[in-house]
C-alpha cells in the first residue's frame, strides 16, 4: 500500500477536544479494499489521533455528513447509523453491532508546529488488522 501524506495545517488551529470529520481527496483505500473518504482527527492526552472515517459494522462515514462524529458528552466517538461506539485513544469499538473491532488507524506526524496525516500504514498501526 503506498504512502500519502496530507497536510493538516498549522498545530494550534486543530482540535484541542473532541474529534472532527475531515475530507480525503482522492479517497484512501484500506487494507480491507474498503474507501476512505474522510478522517476522523481528534486529540487524546494532548496527542494528535487520526481513523479513518469509516465504520467497522458496513464501510460508510460514522456521520450523516454533518461532521458529527461524537457521543452528546464528547467522550467516546459514535456512529450515527447503528449506534455504534468507539474508544478515541485506540479505536475499539466497545458498543454496538462490531464490537470488538477497530477503526483504522492513520498516522499524524506534528513537526515544528506543523501537523500531517500519514495514510497507507493502516495494517501496521490498526490493532487486530490482517498483515
Ligand atoms: S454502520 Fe456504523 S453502526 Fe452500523
Amino acid at each position: 500500500m503506498s504512502e500519502r501524506e496530507i497536510y493538516l495545517g498549522p498545530s494550534f488551529m486543530l482540535p484541542r477536544r473532541g474529534f472532527v470529520a475531515l475530507p480525503i481527496v482522492p479517497a484512501h483505500r484500506l487494507p480491507d479494499g474498503t474507501r476512505a473518504a474522510g478522517a476522523l482527527l481528534g486529540r487524546v492526552d494532548g496527542q494528535l489521533v487520526a481513523y479513518a472515517n469509516v465504520c467497522r459494522h458496513l464501510a460508510i462515514p460514522l456521520d450523516y455528513g454533518d461532521g458529527e462524529v461524537t457521543e452528546p458528552d464528547g467522550e467516546l466517538l459514535l456512529c450515527h447509523h447503528h449506534g455504534a461506539t468507539f474508544e478515541p485513544r485506540d479505536g475499539e469499538c466497545t458498543g454496538g453491532p462490531c464490537v470488538r473491532e477497530f477503526l483504522w488507524r492513520f498516522r499524524v506526524v506534528e513537526r515544528d508546529g506543523e501537523a500531517t496525516l500519514v495514510v497507507g500504514h493502516e495494517g501496521d498501526d490498526t490493532p487486530g488488522a490482517p498483515p
